[in-house]
């Protein structure tokens, strides 16, 4: 009897929830109908249903590995083996996993919008896969090596990569194209993602802790401008004050009705 009462009540709530995410989705969705100009800030939440996790929350990689350890400079100096085989680790993850229906929402609203401007904190490629024009990458790109001494980049995606570390041309080591904690993003990729945010009349932030920053931090140049704010992501975020529409819920089931 009690055990029909809670599946009962459990059904109404999940009934009830998904009405006011129908009616929130048909707000946005007017919202960004109007929109003259839209920006959208991905992050490792829209990736998650492709199979590749994330670096935060339950299952986050930042609750196994360091990033003191694996993503910064100095872990780099000190010990490049170990930086390189965490790295080939993960382009192993990636190179198995497909973009999912998150992915292929933006590509199919950026076909119609325009401004557009796709901004990213993810190193995996997988929006590039699913076809969105030149995301801005802010945190750069796990398929680039760059040398450490001449400063020449390659694309590369053999996985596993033969010799680690792998060695440039001329001799010297390569590093992963990606940005480190203690690193500066890339100059022009900010400056286009900041123009964006400013320009923005409606700002979507997917599937991002929204903790490091300075990327974070283009809700609030956005809001600031006046942009109107949505925010899709499974947990809570720091920045959920500032959304004037909010989905605790999975990219891949929100985006795709959003857009
Ligand atoms: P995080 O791992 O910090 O956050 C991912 C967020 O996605 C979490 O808040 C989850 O709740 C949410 N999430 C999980 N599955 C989801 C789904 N299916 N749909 C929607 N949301 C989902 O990842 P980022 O915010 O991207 O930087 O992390 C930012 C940066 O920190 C990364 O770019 C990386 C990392 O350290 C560097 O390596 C420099």
């Amino acid at each position: 009897m009690v055990e029909a009462w809670y599946s009962w009540n459990l059904a109404t709530q999940e009934a009830t929830q998904s009405e006011i995410n129908a009616s929130r989705i048909a707000e946005a969705r007017r919202r960004l109908g109007e929109s003259h100009s839209v920006a959208v800030l991905t992050g490792a939440g829209i990736s998650a249903e492709s199979g590749i996790p994330t670096f935060r929350g339950a299952d986050g990689l930042w609750r196994k590995y360091s990033p003191q350890e694996l993503a910064t400079p100095q872990a780099f100096a000190r010990d490049p083996k170990l930086v390189w085989e965490w790295y080939d680790w993960r382009r192993g993850l990636i190179a198995g996993a497909a973009p999912n229906a998150g992915h292929r929402a933006l590509v199919e609203f950026e076909s119609r919008q325009s401004p557009f401007t796709l901004i990213t904190q993810n190193v995996d490629g997988l929006h590039d896969l699913a076809g969105s024009k030149n995301p801005a990458r802010l945190h750069g790109d796990i398929w680039t090596l760059r040398c450490t001494a001449c400063g020449r980049e390659e694309h590369n995606r053999q996985v596993p990569l033969p010799d680690l570390p792998p060695e440039c041309r001329c001799g010297a080591m390569l590093r992963p194209g990606v940005v480190w904690f203690g690193e500066g993003l890339p100059e022009p990729v900010w400056r286009r993602a900041v123009d964006a945010a400013r320009g923005a009349e409606t700002f979507l932030l997917v599937g991002t802790s929204a903790t490091v920053y300075p990327a974070a931090g283009l809700v609030e140049v956005a809001r600031e401008a006046g942009a109107h704010i949505v925010i899709v992501n499974l947990e809570p975020t720091p920045l959920d004050g500032l959304a004037d529409t909010l989905f605790n819920a999975k990219a891949g089931e929100i985006l795709p009705r959003l857009l």
